[in-house]
């Protein structure tokens, strides 16, 4: 950041609806949507953040990519003078918390689907996921001669080529690359359309032939032919010690059991760290940054198990963390980790999830920031009050407004989960109106703040040894308070 900064300031970013380029990849209603902007460049907000769907663009056929709906959208967004966070949303949409439209993933690739349903995440008794490909594909030549990761390259090439001015003129802050279901760097161990509800421990999402052979010549190259992904780790509404894999003395402490987990969590690192060095070649030189989106699986945290954790990918136990490995990775990409959740209290969950999001995001943001990479963030569920806003505006300044700007820790910005007509009403917006302003930390809205470089070429490929040696010691997070200083004003 910039020296001469206000200090303390942190930008918002406004999620925008879902459905503001609609499934027919049509930008519907321009009219209302430019009052509604206009009014959050009013009260400060720095910019929006905004879904690009792939089944929306890529929709009608390989490599054939209709951007005119999102040109016009970003057209606007400009005009107004707003900045812009684009997701390169390679996931669907429905199916999870949230989701109030249906876009999937292109015709042409569920069609290959239809013959091969293996290109899909696949629960242990053979449920297909259609949300997103499984990263047992990235590399296999089977969508008309490209592999998956050709795919996403290309695609980001394409957007590139389509918002090249946009680009350059350094309005796109952020491009945020989509890296699983619901554009989070997870598997999709708890799909709502498959039955999973709060706070179900979900399940592993590796009996795709693909993966199941990936895993087999793993354990044979270690020396155990007889290992094989697992067999008794429940269902999706578990609970941890309802299962074998997680109940006393379960697998998850073996030697088999560590062996698998460490395949599986570093396979989604892989899977990350692949198409985020795709997107640098892509970008590189761009004024643009990269980031990934972690996903917030407070559930459990406070069990010894972190089940849930685990099958989404997330290999996290009290001796072992497993998120600062994904933070060093980023920084080979000069990329941001962005974190949910942040507006969650642990008092406003039930006991019996053994639920931790405070303690979850501590966790995570201090790995972050001891990686030396930006960390930002959203709010998992719609929230229009100050207990909300409040929690967040502590986890963004955990330690307050700070005059010394060496020793603080600062998160880089917030994108406000999202915008909608509730948003808009009298008592609302002007809660929100405070919320902008505290997050600026009672300064103006700056439109230099964000200060953007062309974007350099990734490192070095780091190993995954040295990756893991992130895993330990599992330090303490950083100190934080227990309430804001800045609170909004009612
Ligand atoms: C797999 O998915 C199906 C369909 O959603 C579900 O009924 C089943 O419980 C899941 N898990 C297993 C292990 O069968
Ligand atoms: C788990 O293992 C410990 C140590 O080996 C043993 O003392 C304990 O009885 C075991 N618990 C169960 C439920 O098997």
């Amino acid at each position: 950041m910039a020296a001469h900064s206000p200090q303390n300031y942190v930008p918002l970013f406004v999620m925008l609806p879902l459905g503001v380029v609609n499934a027919d990849n049509v930008f519907e209603d321009p009219d209302t949507f430019e009052q509604q902007l206009k009014k959050l460049k009013e009260i400060g907000v720095d910019g929006i953040m905004v879904d690009v769907w792939w089944g929306l663009i890529e929709g009608e056929g390989p490599k054939q990519y209709e951007w005119a709906a999102y040109r016009s959208l970003f057209e606007l967004v400009v005009k107004i003078g707003l900045k812009i966070q684009a997701i390169m949303s390679f996931h669907e949409c429905g199916g999870n918390v949230g989701d109030t439209v249906n876009i999937p993933i292109p015709k042409w690739v569920l069609e290959i689907g239809q013959t091969n349903p293996d290109i899909f995440y696949t629960n242990r008794s053979g449920n297909r996921d259609q949300e997103y490909l499984t990263l047992g594909v990235d590399n296999l030549p089977l969508f008309g001669g490209r592999t998956a990761v050709q795919i996403y390259s290309d695609y980001m090439k394409s957007f590139r080529e389509a918002m090249c001015d946009i680009l350059e003129a350094g309005y796109i802050t952020d491009i945020e690359v989509g890296l699983g279901p619901a554009g989070e760097m997870r598997y999709p161990s708890y799909p709502q359309s498959q039955g999973w509800v709060f706070p179900g421990i979900g399940e592993f999402q590796c009996y795709d032939k693909y993966l199941k052979a990936d895993y087999k010549a793993a354990a044979e190259k270690a020396g155990h032919p007889e290992w094989d992904v697992p067999d008794n780790a429940g269902t999706y509404n578990d609970t941890p010690d309802k299962t074998e894999f997680f109940g006393a003395n379960g697998t998850y402490l073996t030697e088999e059991g560590k062996f698998f987990l460490t395949w599986y969590s570093d396979k989604l690192i892989e899977h990350g760290d692949q198409i985020l060095h795709e997107a640098n070649k892509v970008f590189i030189g761009s004024k643009t940054r990269l980031a990934a989106k972690v996903s917030g699986i407070h559930w459990w945290y406070k069990d010894k198990t972190h089940a849930a954790e685990l099958t989404a990918g997330y290999y996290n136990l009290d001796d072992r963390d497993g998120y600062r490995p994904l933070a060093r990775m980023l920084s080979r990409h000069y990329a941001t980790l962005d974190f949910t959740c942040l507006e969650m209290r642990d008092s406003e969950q039930s006991e019996t999830a053994k639920s931790g999001p405070q303690e979850l995001v501590q966790q995570v943001l201090s790995g972050g920031w001891r990686e030396g990479i930006d960390v930002a963030g959203e709010n998992a569920l719609s929230r229009y009050d100050s207990t909300a806003y409040n929690q967040m505006l502590l986890n963004v300044r955990p330690n307050g407004l700070n005059k010394n700007d060496d020793d603080k820790h600062e998160m880089s910005a917030l994108t406000y989960l999202r915008q909608s007509d509730e948003l808009f009403t009298e008592a609302n917006f002007k809660l929100f109106t405070s919320f902008v302003k505290k997050m600026h930390a009672d300064h103006d809205y700056e439109p230099n703040f964000i200060h953007l470089t062309p974007l350099k070429r990734s490192k070095h490929k780091i190993p995954i040894e040295k990756l893991l040696d992130a895993t330990t010691p599992v330090l303490k997070p950083f100190p934080w308070a227990s309430e804001t200083d800045t609170p909004v004003e009612e």
